[in-house]
């Protein structure tokens, strides 16, 4: 728990210098809406997507009268069916806490979004991944988010990442991916 916590406060942390008042951004994974409710307070508007009525139950809770704040079920492959322009995107894979853990991420799903927003983002832009490793299809995922960061231009994209370096299990980590150049 408190592993997984450090790695939260150091994701939103990374969040607070490139989100402005100016800047519309979505969550990807609402689950219990802890990271939607952060982006509210940075934010001109969020879009926060997930596949569970459950998730938009608890984040509804916890964003009540924050009417810049677009809850969405929907898988986050279809992001562009909602909103274009966007800053940034945060993902926190895996299962809802609390929750059915069945109900996770999936590795092609995952891939299939991050693929979309590459090619859609302008300079400037960002995505944050918060990866867990430790049950199966997490580690599937985070196998397959790791080749798929090293396909990605150093021209075009600047990547950084967050580890518990003294971990012997599988803890969780962070990529953040800048888009620093824009595709020609
Ligand atoms: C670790 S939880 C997210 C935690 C959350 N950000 C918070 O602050 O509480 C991961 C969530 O991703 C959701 N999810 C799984 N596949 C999804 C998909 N394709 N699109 C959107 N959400 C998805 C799950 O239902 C789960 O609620």
């Amino acid at each position: 728990m408190m592993k997984k916590n450090v790695l939260l406060e150091q994701a939103h942390a990374l969040l607070v210098p490139l989100i402005s008042k100016d800047d519309v951004v979505c969550d990807m994974t609402m689950g219990n809406g802890h990271d939607t409710l952060f982006l509210s307070t940075l934010a001109k508007v969020v879009y926060a997507f997930d596949i569970q009525q459950k998730a938009l139950d608890n984040t509804s809770m916890k964003i009540e009268g924050l009417d810049h704040v677009h809850l969405i079920l929907d898988s986050h492959e279809h992001v562009l069916n909602y909103v274009q322009d966007f800053k940034g995107a945060i993902f926190n894979l895996g299962y809802l806490p609390q929750g059915n853990p069945h109900i996770t991420t999936m590795t092609d799903t995952t891939l299939k979004t991050l693929n979309l927003l590459v090619h859609h983002m302008k300079k400037g832009d960002f995505i944050q991944l918060v990866i867990y490793p430790g049950h199966d299809e997490g580690y599937k995922e985070s196998q397959a988010i790791d080749a798929w960061i090293l396909t990605l231009s150093p021209h075009v994209f600047q990547i950084t990442t967050t580890h518990f370096l003294n971990e012997t299990a599988r803890p969780p980590y962070l990529y953040m991916i800048y888009k620093t150049k824009d595709e020609s």
